[in-house]
């Protein structure tokens, strides 16, 4: 089947069954995109499908149809790029592991909606968990982003 990712056309020969993470990571070599947990839980593999965040290990890869998939590797354009600068910035990272699949959720976050309320925030990225807890200096990131 063929897929795009990141702009590019790419054709995979695996069971339509796969889940969408194991052939960004282990088919296209696309390893910004984090296993968690594999079952929908953490958000560690969150890429975007035509701009909306979602979890890359509960979708089949044969489900993706014409969607367009963009991974931590692919983002580009002035809100990925503000997410990048306020996370180096605010250094809102810890270990690091969840931080591809907090940036993918805030840039689609700030993409649809562009000055997000404290609650805005909590609630688009309530499915990525950290587990150095930093939620606060994540927050704030995403708010510098906006500016
Ligand atoms: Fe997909 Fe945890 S690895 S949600």
């Amino acid at each position: 089947m063929t897929l795009v990712v990141n702009d590019r056309r790419r054709r995979v020969e695996v069971d339509p069954a796969t889940p969408l993470l194991w052939v960004l990571r282990e088919t296209l070599g696309l390893t910004g995109t984090k296993f968690g947990c594999g079952e929908g839980l953490c958000g560690a593999c969150t890429v975007h499908l035509d701009g909306e965040a979602v979890n890359s290990c509960t979708i089949s890869v044969g489900d993706v149809g014409r969607r367009r998939v963009s991974t931590i590797e692919g983002t580009g354009g002035r809100v990925a790029g503000a997410v990048r600068e306020s996370w180096l910035a605010l250094d809102a990272a810890e270990c690091g592991y969840c931080q591809p699949g907090q940036m993918m959720a805030a840039t689609a976050l700030l993409t649809a909606k562009p000055r997000p309320s404290d609650e805005d925030i909590d609630g688009a990225l309530r499915g990525n968990l950290c587990r150095c807890g930093i939620y606060d200096r994540i927050r704030a990131a995403v708010h510098q982003a906006a500016e």
